[in-house]
């Protein structure tokens, strides 16, 4: 079974309560998407393999360190797209490979509409970037694009996630470790009369993490 990391780092605590306030404005939104993913990513790269790399200082000769894999940053469009800036400052030899999928609003199946991985795999571990962890469709799809091209180590971050996407990336990719800031209650289930938010959204959540970034709702 794929490990569930749920952070309880006080600054993503902190931030993800920003990033729930419906006052939050996208300038802030985008801020913080950012600087979650960032704090995330350091935590679920904790263990990347390293090789010796010794290196001259102005005094001696000091052991050091080499990361041995290459990385590939794969954001599903378009909400993922927001979390590959930060991370990409800290690592900038990554790679990134652009998924584009969208939930079909009656069925909740993803949909893909973009998608560039070359021919063969180029990075040993894949890091897939999307804020929203919801029914599992989409993460479940990305893996199974991500294997079908031959990526041997994957791991999901996410921000929110609720338990039955969790469960369902779990059980179809049990090699797959899941890193999120939240693990939140329940979906919105079918709306029953006028002004119910539509099925499928996480509860408590955020809202919509596309809509909110780009200004879009
Ligand atoms: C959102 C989110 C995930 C997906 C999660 O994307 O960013 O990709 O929904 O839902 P799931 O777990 O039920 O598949 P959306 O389809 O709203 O597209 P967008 O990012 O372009 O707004
Ligand atoms: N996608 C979002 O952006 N938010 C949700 O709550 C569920 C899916």
């Amino acid at each position: 079974m794929g490990t569930l990391f749920v952070s309880n780092h006080p600054l993503i605590q902190h931030k993800v309560t920003l990033l729930r306030n419906t006052e939050t404005e996208p300038k802030k939104f985008r801020e913080l998407i950012r600087e979650v993913a960032m704090l995330l990513v350091y935590e679920a790269t904790a263990d990347l393999g390293l090789k010796d790399c010794p290196v001259q200082t102005p005094l001696a000769i000091a052991a050091g360190h080499e990361l041995t894999d290459k990385i590939g940053l794969v954001p599903i469009l378009r909400a993922g797209l927001g979390m590959v800036d930060g991370i990409w400052e800290m690592m900038p030899a990554a790679e990134v490979w652009h998924i584009g999928l969208y939930r079909d609003h009656q069925s909740l199946k993803p949909v893909q509409y973009y998608n560039k991985l070359p021919v063969h795999p180029t990075v040993q571990v894949c890091l897939i970037l999307d804020p929203m962890l919801a029914t599992g469709g989409s993460a479940v799809a990305t893996v199974d694009i991500l294997k079908a091209w031959g990526a041997k180590r994957i791991k999901y971050v996410g921000i929110i996630g609720a338990p039955e996407g969790v469960e369902r990336l779990q059980k179809a990719h049990p090699d797959v470790d899941i890193h999120l800031a939240a693990l939140d209650d329940h979906l919105t289930p079918e709306p029953e009369r006028p002004g119910d938010p539509p099925r499928g959204y996480i509860v408590p959540g955020l809202g919509d993490a596309g809509d909110r970034q780009f200004g879009t709702g």
